[in-house]
C-alpha cells in the first residue's frame, strides 16, 4: 500500500509516519510537507531510510497531482493548527486548510484515491463545564476561532465531494492530542519547555478551561482503524475520555518536574476562547473495535516530560522566537477574577 501523508513532518503526521513505518512494513509512505515554521525534518530523523520526503505545498496543484496519482490512499494532516496564530493572521489557515483541502480533494476525485481527511473536534464549537453532554458525531458544527471555522469549512468541502462526486473519503475529528514532537507554542509542550527554561508557566484566563486528552499515538491507531475499516463517508469522533482542566495540567507538569505546583502566572485570556471540549468515541470503539492504550493520562504526561527533558536539542532553538511571539501578541500577567 502506498500512503501519502501530508503534513507528515508536523507533531501528529510525524508520530503517524513513526507508528505506520513500525507497525506496518507492508506500507510505503511518501510525506508532502512545506515545512512552515511548526515542520521539522528532524521528527522524521529517526525513520527517514525508510521514507520518501517531498518539500512542497499541498496548495501546489501539479505537485500534488503527481503525488496523488502514485498512491493508494491520501491521509491529509497539514494544516495550519494553531488556534492563538489565527487570532493574528487568519490568511494562512484559510489558504492552506481550504484552499489546500480542495486541492487534493479534486486530485482524488480524478485519481479516485482513498482519502482520509483528519479533523478536529473544535468544529463542534464548545460545552460549559456543568454539561453533561458530549460531542457526538451527529452534534451541529459551531466553531469559534479562524482556526476552527477553516478546519469546519475544510470538512464541509470532503463531505460535498463525497456526496456529489463520489470521493472515497472518511473523516475523523479528534480532541487535544499530547506526545513527542509537538511543537512548543502547544500549551503541554509550552509549559514544559518554559519549566526546563526557568520560566514560569502561563495559565490563560482562570485556568478552568476543559480539553479532553488523547495520547498522539492513540490517535493514529484510530487513524489506522478507520482507514481499515472505516465506511466511507462517515465521520468518527477520536477521544479517550482524557478531560482535565488547564490548571490541573499545569500543576501537574510542575509536580512532575519536581516544582512548586503554584508556582505559575495566570496571564491574557485567549479571545473566545472555548471553554470545554469533550468526545464521545462510542461509534469508533463499537464499529470499528478501537480501544485507546494510553489510559493513565498522569502517567502518559510523565512519558512526556522525559521526551522533551531527553530531546532539548530538538526544540531549544525554537524557544526564544516561540516566547517572543506570545510577548508580541500582548500575552501579560493577570489576577483572574480582577478587572483589567
Ligand atoms: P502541526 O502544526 O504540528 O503540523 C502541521 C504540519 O503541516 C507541519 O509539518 C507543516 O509544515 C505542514 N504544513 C502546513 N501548511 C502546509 C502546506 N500548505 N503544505 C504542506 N504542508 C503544510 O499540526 P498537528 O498538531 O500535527 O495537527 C495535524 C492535523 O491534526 C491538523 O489537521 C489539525 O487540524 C489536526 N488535529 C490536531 C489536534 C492536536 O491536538 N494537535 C487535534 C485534532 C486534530
Ligand atoms: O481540540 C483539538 C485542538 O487542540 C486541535 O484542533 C488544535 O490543532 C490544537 O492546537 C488544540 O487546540 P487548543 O487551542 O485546545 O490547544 P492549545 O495547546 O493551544 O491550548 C490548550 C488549552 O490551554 C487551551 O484552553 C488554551 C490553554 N493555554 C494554551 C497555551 C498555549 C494556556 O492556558 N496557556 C498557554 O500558554
Amino acid at each position: 500500500m502506498r500512503v501519502l501523508v501530508t503534513g507528515g513532518a508536523g507533531f501528529i503526521g510525524a508520530n503517524f509516519v513513526h507508528q505506520t513505518v513500525r507497525e506496518r512494513p507492508d506500507v510505503q509512505v511518501t510525506v508532502l510537507d512545506s515545512l512552515t515554521y511548526a515542520g521539522n525534518r528532524a521528527s522524521l530523523g529517526p525513520v527517514a531510510d525508510r521514507i520518501d520526503f517531498v518539500h512542497g505545498d499541498i496548495t501546489n496543484a501539479d505537485l500534488v497531482d503527481g503525488l496523488v496519482a502514485a498512491s493508494d490512499v491520501v491521509v491529509h494532516f497539514a494544516a495550519e493548527s494553531h488556534n492563538d496564530n489565527s487570532l493574528g493572521d487568519p490568511w494562512p489557515f484559510v489558504h492552506t486548510n481550504i484552499v489546500g483541502t480542495y486541492t487534493l480533494l479534486e486530485s482524488v476525485r480524478k485519481h479516485d484515491v482513498r482519502y482520509h481527511h483528519i479533523s478536529t473536534d473544535e468544529v463542534y464549537g464548545d460545552l460549559e463545564l456543568d454539561d453533561p453532554a458530549r460531542f457526538s458525531e451527529s452534534t451541529a458544527y459551531n466553531p469559534s476561532s479562524p482556526y476552527s471555522s477553516t478546519k469546519a469549512s475544510s470538512d464541509m468541502l470532503v463531505r460535498a465531494w463525497t456526496r456529489s462526486f463520489g470521493v472515497r473519503a472518511t473523516l475523523s475529528n479528534c480532541s487535544n492530542n499530547y506526545g513527542p514532537y509537538q511543537h512548543i507554542e502547544k500549551f503541554i509542550p509550552r509549559q514544559i519547555t518554559n519549566v526546563l527554561s526557568g520560566i514560569k508557566p502561563k495559565l490563560y484566563g482562570d485556568g478552568r478551561n476543559v480539553r479532553d486528552w488523547i495520547h498522539v499515538d492513540d490517535h493514529n491507531s484510530a487513524v489506522w482503524a478507520i482507514i481499515d475499516g472505516g465506511e466511507i463517508g462517515h465521520t468518527y469522533l477520536i477521544g479517550a475520555d482524557g478531560e482535565v482542566d488547564n490548571r490541573t495540567v499545569v500543576e501537574s507538569v510542575l509536580e512532575v518536574l519536581g516544582e512548586n505546583p503554584d508556582a505559575f502566572d495566570f496571564v491574557t485570556d485567549r479571545p473566545g476562547h472555548d471553554r470545554r471540549y469533550a468526545i464521545d468515541s462510542t461509534r469508533l470503539r463499537t464499529e470499528l473495535g478501537w480501544e485507546p492504550r494510553y489510559r493513565d493520562f498522569r502517567s502518559g504526561l510523565e512519558a512526556t516530560v522525559d521526551w522533551y527533558r531527553s530531546n532539548e536539542s530538538w526544540w531549544r532553538d525554537r524557544k526564544e522566537a516561540t516566547e517572543k511571539k506570545y510577548a508580541a501578541a500582548g500575552e501579560a500577567k493577570t489576577t483572574p477574577g480582577k478587572a483589567t
